[in-house]
Parts: structure tokens; C-alpha cells; sequence
């Protein structure tokens, strides 16, 4: 199947704006005229609500490996009922976590295998992989004390976990500079919104191997298709 559409995941620590600034990017995108389809991983499937609630609001104890494959397995589902067919319509398609929660929380976090986890990642969504990859940093501390509701299984876990998490997230961005924009997200909230608007729109601005270097140097406002 052809891959027409764009695909972006927003990616970072537990509190680091994720979920608000997916939701503000569509709704920006949709009034920009374009088709665009919210996601969230887990999540967004049947299967994946269902290994949601088996995965984050569970006090049992989980293996690593078992948990790790779990989160695999959802997205395999997420991106074949979900994302690939959205692209391949040319539709835009946001989404909220994807792969690289993996590596940095089971992986780095858990201290699994990151290379083996990495691997295993992406051969099971047959490299379905972001165009791009927004990843909100914010310091660990600054991350928790936005979190108002009560905390889930991943965010119960100790600050040595979620420091380990962080610094893993920009080893990934580092290792993968043309896929990955870092932004402070300790900033506030419309500052963010700034930053993601530029990046945003200089990847529909320039779609040839040439946007791979545009998306460093952001320039115009999103344009309507
Ligand atoms: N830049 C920001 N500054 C201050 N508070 C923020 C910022 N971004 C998000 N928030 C607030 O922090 C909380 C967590 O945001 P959320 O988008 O759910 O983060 P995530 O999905 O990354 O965990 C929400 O109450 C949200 O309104
Ligand atoms: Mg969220």
C-alpha cells in the first residue's frame, strides 16, 4: 500500500504536555484544511484500550519482557487498523506516545535490551515510523508536579526510573536527529505550541528529501493544502 499521508508522534515524559498539545496540533491542522486522524498509543483499538488498563491502571507486578511485548503487540494492531490505512489515504495522522515510549521506558527505564528492544520494535510494525517526532523534554520533577489525577502504573514507578526515562528519550533524538525535534516543554504551554506550529508546517512546506534539513531552519506558517 502507498504511503501518501504524514505521520508525526509526540513523544516525552509523564506530564510533559503530550496530550494537550496532540489535541491543539489537530484541531490547528483540521482548520488548515487538513484530513487528520488522533491516535494514541496504547490505546485507539479494541484491542488497545483492553492492554491499556491491563498495562497502566493494574497493581500487578509485570516482567519487563512480558510488558515490553504487550506495548508491541498493541501497536501492532494500532497500526494496521489505525495508521496505515489513514496514510495510505493521505490523511495526516497525529499520534500520542508510539515506538520510542518503548525504548526509553522498558527499555532504558526497565534496562531491557534497548538495542535487541529497538530492533524487535520495528520489524513488528513492518517500519511504519514517524516522519516525524516531536519530543517534549521537561525535567522529571517539573514533569510530575503537572499531574493533577492520579497516577498510573507507569507513573508510580520511582524518580530513578523516569530520570532513566528522560535521558533515554534524548539518546534516541541524538542518535536520530533528522526524525526527532527536541523541545524544552518546561516552557509554557503556547511557547511549546509555537515551536510545534513552526516545525509542523515546514514539513508540509517541503515534502522531498530536502524537508529532512528544512525541518531544523522552521520558516512559514502551516499552509493549507
Ligand atoms: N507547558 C506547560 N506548562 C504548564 N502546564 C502544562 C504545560 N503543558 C501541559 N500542561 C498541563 O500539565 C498537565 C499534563 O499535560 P498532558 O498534556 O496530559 O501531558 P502528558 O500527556 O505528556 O502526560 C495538564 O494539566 C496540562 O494542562
Ligand atoms: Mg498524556
Amino acid at each position: 500500500m502507498a504511503r501518501r499521508g504524514v505521520f508525526i508522534t509526540l513523544e516525552g515524559p509523564e506530564g510533559s504536555g503530550k496530550s494537550s498539545q496532540a489535541r491543539w496540533l489537530v484541531q490547528r491542522l483540521r482548520r488548515a484544511g487538513h484530513r487528520v486522524t488522533l491516535v494514541r498509543d496504547p490505546g485507539s483499538t479494541a484491542l488497545g484500550r483492553s492492554l491499556r488498563r491491563a498495562l497502566l491502571h493494574t497493581s500487578a507486578e509485570l516482567s519487563p519482557l512480558a510488558e515490553a511485548l504487550l506495548f508491541i503487540g498493541g501497536r501492532v494492531q494500532l497500526v494496521e487498523e489505525r495508521i496505515r490505512p489513514a496514510l495510505a489515504k493521505g490523511r495526516v495522522v497525529v499520534c500520542d506516545r508510539f515506538h520510542d515510549s518503548t525504548v526509553a521506558y522498558q527499555g532504558f527505564g526497565g534496562q531491557l535490551d534497548v538495542p535487541w528492544l529497538d530492533r524487535v520494535g520495528r520489524a513488528a510494525i513492518r517500519r511504519v515510523m514517524p516522519d516525524v517526532t516531536v519530543l517534549l523534554d521537561v525535567p522529571t520533577a517539573v514533569g510530575f508536579a503537572r499531574l493533577r489525577r492520579s497516577r498510573d502504573r507507569m507513573e508510580r514507578k520511582a524518580l530513578a526510573f523516569h530520570r532513566r526515562v528522560r535521558a533515554g528519550f534524548l539518546r534516541l533524538a541524538k542518535r536520530e536527529p533528522k526524525r526527532f525535534v527536541v523541545i524544552d516543554a518546561s516552557q509554557p504551554a503556547a511557547a511549546v505550541r509555537r515551536e510545534i506550529e513552526m516545525i509542523v508546517s515546514s514539513e508540509f512546506g517541503v515534502r522531498s528529501s530536502e524537508s529532512r534539513r528544512a525541518l531544523r531552519i522552521p520558516h512559514s506558517p502551516l499552509r493549507t493544502p
